[in-house]
């Protein structure tokens, strides 16, 4: 098989498809890989690196979508990339086509193969190919909010580990799954007041007995959501029904519930979000 690596486009994207230990891999199995140069360059990978692993670089992303029988990214294609689609071509890579319609219109109209990554599940059930995003995310998710309750960036200016004489900030994570379990790591480490909502009670069990009574469960219903979300200064959105949209689990009255300057992330955004009024952006216009 040809297996095209195209630079990824999106904004800000500085990762790529394959690491150099995988170009290796596929050709050791008899496989051609062309990679677009300068694709590596934002991951510490060279075009020396790829050609040395075995891998054909090539000029231009036209050449690598026209000639590949399967092309492997990270990120969905964006519009500029949609004219490289054609009858017949694989494309393997995180689509997350519950909130773009017309990119999956589009994939439809040119026959497409389009194998999603987060939604291949293991022999057990679970999805071995969104967990390591998902363990990244829930982790960041924190980093990220607790930069934002800074007064300087509009937030509350509230500590997440707050100081001896006031009390930590309180984190909401709605969904207590990979991206909910790594989030509630990092908020406790960091010394915060955590609770997590969960829809699955064998779930906030296993929760319960892995953090030892750290953190407090609730079970999820727009009651318990609007009480949480009203006293939280940090929410956190990472439900998740593999392959569908994200249920709107906080909504726009909720959001209008919550204190002046606490911060939301929602992690499920790219599964059109859990929270009503969340909507994607980008690091250039966050
Ligand atoms: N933005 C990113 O970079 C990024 C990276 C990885 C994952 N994600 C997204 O984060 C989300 C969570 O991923 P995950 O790997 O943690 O999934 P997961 O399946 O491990 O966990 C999802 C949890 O949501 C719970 N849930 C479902 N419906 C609920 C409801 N109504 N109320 C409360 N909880 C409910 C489930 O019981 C489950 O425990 C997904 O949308 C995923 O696509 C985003």
């Amino acid at each position: 098989m040809i297996i095209g690596v195209p630079k990824e486009v999106k904004d800000h994207e500085s990762r790529v498809g394959i690491t150099p230990a995988g170009v290796k891999a596929l050709s050791e199995a008899g496989h051609k890989v062309l990679v677009e140069t300068h694709a590596g360059e934002l991951s510490a990978f060279t075009d020396d690196a790829f050609q040395s692993a075995g891998a054909e670089i090539v000029g231009s992303a036209h050449n690598v979508w026209g000639m590949a029988d399967m092309v492997v990214k990270v990120k969905e294609p964006v519009e500029k990339e949609y004219g490289f689609f054609r009858e017949g071509l694989v494309l393997f890579t995180y689509l997350h086509l519950a909130p773009l319609p017309v990119l999956t219109d589009k994939l439809l109209a040119k026959k497409v193969t389009g194998i999603a990554y987060e939604t291949i599940r293991d022999k057990q059930g679970t999805l071995p190919l969104l967990t390591p995003m998902s363990e990244v995310a829930g982790r960041m998710s924190v980093q990220v909010g607790a930069a934002y309750l800074e007064k300087e960036k509009g937030g509350r200016g509230v500590l997440l580990g707050g100081v001896p004489g006031v009390p930590p900030a309180k984190v909401c994570i709605i969904g207590g799954g990979i991206v909910g379990t790594n989030a509630a790591k990092v908020a406790l480490g960091m010394g915060a007041r955590v609770k997590i909502i969960d829809l699955n009670l064998n779930r906030l069990r296993e929760l319960d007995d892995i953090f030892n009574g750290r953190l407090i469960t609730v079970a999820s219903n727009s009651y318990n959501v609007a009480r949480a979300t009203a006293e939280s200064d940090l929410v956190i959105g990472g439900v998740l029904i593999p392959g569908a949209a994200a249920p709107k689990i906080v909504t726009r009255a909720m959001v209008a519930g919550m204190m002046k300057g606490s911060v939301i992330v929602d992690v499920a955004i790219d599964q059109g979000g859990c929270i009503e009024t969340a909507k994607p952006t980008t690091h250039s216009d966050p």
